[in-house]
């Protein structure tokens, strides 16, 4: 039976943290717009008690973008009444507002960052949990920094903030230290007790990209019982990023007997949500990054764009129109065979007898090599070039 996965954007909150790719309130909005467009099931919309500026953004995209039913808006706050206070004042205006609260659980948080033993720690966790159920319904708990804290003590936690009323449990990779079949066994123990204890609370994971990692260890957690992944448009994120949401997604639906999971989320719309996020936040997707990158579709050897002008699938595992684009992109480079020149000029309707193209074989081959990449532009000019010298 195929289980559903919740998708949680935080390209709005974790994402933004990037340096340098700070939006404002259109851009903000706009971004959501087209998550919403692209059916994540709940965005997260930025950090209100870090400035008024942000403040206000979260409480446009809950009214604008939160006024229907099929989404829910948060943003996060850490475990104090003033930044829970500000989450519940920006996000109250969504037709499902939810208040996301984090606090570490690992030994280095506990005792270095809060210089605090664990069952104080603990008790701030559970009070905050019960103050944002006075507020509001939807309650998550972030464990920072999970996966190197004691197991015993997270359980003791999570249990505790359980009973306290969230209904979101979080495990963060926060830096990004897991590995795929740890983590993965963690995420199962997790999800035993958790289902013991209250099986309405969603377990959710949120990994961070330090070891490459990321996207492996969230589909590792959905294998082991995850309810729910936190994931940003094209991977951006605190440090190397977080886990990349094209690729968690693409990966369920391209493997789906492996994860026997599916997400909501509208494929075809990956690619303008990249697009759009990539040019307002001004970070470029890597050239090679997997399902965005402009390479991803895009095919340069002879021998594999001959392979692929016979079969598909003898080398493309995606449709590239599955995520939005128009088609496969065969990249005529020095390395392109006849196979693939004739594609190209066919496609043109450049219809040329054998002989003919054999001369304008030739001297493509001479022109690729001396500039790389030959475009569609090219091969007019040097069709016409041949014919003019044949005095045709
Ligand atoms: O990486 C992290 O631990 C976070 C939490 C706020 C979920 O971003
Ligand atoms: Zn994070």
């Amino acid at each position: 039976m195929t289980r559903k996965i919740w998708v949680f954007d935080t390209t709005l909150r974790d994402g933004e943290q990037v340096p340098g790719a700070k939006l404002n309130l259109y851009e903000k909005v706009e971004v959501a717009k087209q998550l919403k467009k692209l059916q994540v099931d709940i965005i997260e919309a930025g950090f209100p008690a870090s400035s008024t500026g942000d403040f206000n953004a979260v409480m446009e995209v809950a009214k604008q973008v939160g006024n229907t039913s099929d989404i829910m808006i948060t943003a996060l706050a850490r475990a104090v009444k003033q930044d829970i206070d500000a989450v519940y004042n920006s996000v109250k205006y969504a037709n499902n507002p939810m208040i996301h609260i984090v606090l570490g659980t690992s030994d280095i948080h506990v005792e270095k960052k809060f210089n605090k033993s664990k069952d104080q720690i603990l008790q701030i966790g559970v009070d905050a949990v019960k103050y944002a159920k006075t507020l509001t319904n939807e309650v998550q708990y972030s464990t920072e920094d999970a996966s190197r804290s004691d197991f015993e003590y997270l359980w003791s936690t999570i249990e505790a903030v359980m009973k306290a009323g969230a209904t979101m449990i979080n495990v963060p990779d926060t830096v990004g230290y897991a590995e795929p079949q740890e983590f993965g066994e963690m995420i199962y123990k997790l999800n035993d007790r958790m289902k013991n204890l209250n099986d309405k609370v969603l377990l959710s994971v949120h990994c961070h990209n330090d070891l490459g990692m990321a996207t492996a260890n969230t589909l590792a957690a959905v294998k082991n019982g995850a309810d729910k992944v936190e994931c940003t448009i094209n991977g951006i994120g605190e440090r190397a990023g977080n886990a990349a949401l094209e690729e968690v997604v693409m990966a369920m639906i391209t493997r789906d007997k492996v994860y026997g999971a599916q997400t909501n989320i509208n494929a075809k719309e990956i690619m303008n949500t990249s697009r759009l996020v990539s040019s307002f936040m001004g970070l470029d997707v890597q050239v090679n990054k997997a399902i965005t990158g402009d390479n991803a579709f895009a095919h340069s050897s002879g021998i594999h764009q001959d392979g692929l002008l016979k079969s598909r699938d003898a080398y493309e595992i995606i449709s590239p129109t599955a995520v939005g684009l128009d088609d496969m992109e065969l990249v005529l480079t020095a390395r392109s065979g006849r196979h693939a020149v004739k594609n190209a000029l066919e496609k043109l309707n450049l219809d040329l007898t054998a002989e003919q193209f054999e001369g304008v074989f030739e001297n493509f081959l001479t022109l690729a090599d001396a500039k790389k990449e030959v475009y569609n532009h090219d091969l007019y000019v040097l069709v016409e070039d041949y014919f003019k010298k044949h005095n045709m």
